[in-house]
């Protein structure tokens, strides 16, 4: 197949990548016609998914001002997508102009997007690189010089866990990154779940497999165990529009129809 212009050569058209499909839902330009026929296919099964879409990149946007607030000032977002509206570091810089954003993820065509909209950024850095492999994250992160590892970091993992498999011990990759923030840092986690779901969320999400990307939904305790034992934020580990809303009138009379939980938790200074 011919590979468009500007793309790195690796990436496998002949199959459709949930960066792309994901794009497609909010509206991007960056997804080719192999992924527009799995997202219309979901679209047709459950037509709450893009609004689902939507609503996480929302609990992000709220997530990531609520750690600005606590004087958070660097993010590692993993699994940062394709750029688009309302980007991770658009949101810090206009509340903090010196805030350092490093986007990693393990798509070709999210960060040769990622890179091509952020040359000539000095406050951003972008890794190719897989969640799996936290240790290595860390020490690309920790060579970009971007981030200060000493000081409070916002790790960000929105939308990005249920693509790891039980088999890949995600409780083992989020204790390494957990155990490389310094006190006062945050983490973000946003997750597709089973529970309280109609039987068509279940069916779209199955579709899944046919990406490279399967997607394992989890239940509110496996996902509250993602941040050990860090102090989670109010109002706890819950449906994405019910954290901290911008207004009551933002939630949906079934916010549980998105699909997915969200939650925010911060580092404390252990006691001696
Ligand atoms: C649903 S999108 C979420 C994008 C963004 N975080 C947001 O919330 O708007 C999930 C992203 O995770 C990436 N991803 C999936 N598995 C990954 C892995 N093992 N390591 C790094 N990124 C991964 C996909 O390529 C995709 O860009």
């Amino acid at each position: 197949m011919q590979m468009p212009d500007g793309l790195p050569a690796e990436i496998d058209l002949s199959r459709p990548s949930a960066a792309r499909v994901y794009d497609y839902f909010l509206g991007g330009a960056h997804n080719f016609e192999i992924d527009r026929q799995l997202a219309e296919q979901i679209a047709g099964m459950t037509p709450n998914l893009a609004a689902t879409m939507r609503a996480g990149r929302e609990f992000l946007r709220r997530a990531v001002r609520t750690l600005l607030d606590a004087g958070v000032d660097q993010f590692l977002d993993i699994g940062s997508g394709i750029p688009t509206v309302g980007n991770v570091h658009e949101v810090a810089q206009t509340a903090n102009p010196k805030a350092r954003v490093v986007y990693v993820d393990i798509d070709p065509v999210a960060v040769a997007h990622s890179r091509e909209l952020l040359a000539g950024d000095d406050l951003t850095g972008v890794i190719h690189a897989d969640l799996r492999e936290p240790e290595r994250i860390l020490t690309e992160a920790r060579g970009l010089g971007l981030l200060d590892f000493s000081q409070p970091l916002g790790i960000l993992l929105a939308g990005v866990v249920h693509f790891v498999p039980d088999t890949d011990r995600p409780g083992d990759i989020l204790a390494t990154l957990r155990a490389a923030a310094a006190p006062g840092s945050h983490l973000v986690i946003s997750h597709s779940t089973f529970e309280d779901q109609p039987q068509e969320m279940l069916d779209a999400q199955r579709l899944s497999k046919r990406t490279d990307t399967e997607i394992t939904l989890r239940s509110r305790a496996e996902v509250t165990s993602f941040f050990g034992d860090w102090t989670i934020l109010e109002p706890g580990v819950v449906h994405m529009p019910l954290w901290r809303p911008d207004s009551p009138s933002d939630v949906d009379e079934h916010p549980e129809r998105f699909g997915a939980f969200g939650g925010v938790a911060r580092y404390d200074r252990p006691t001696a």
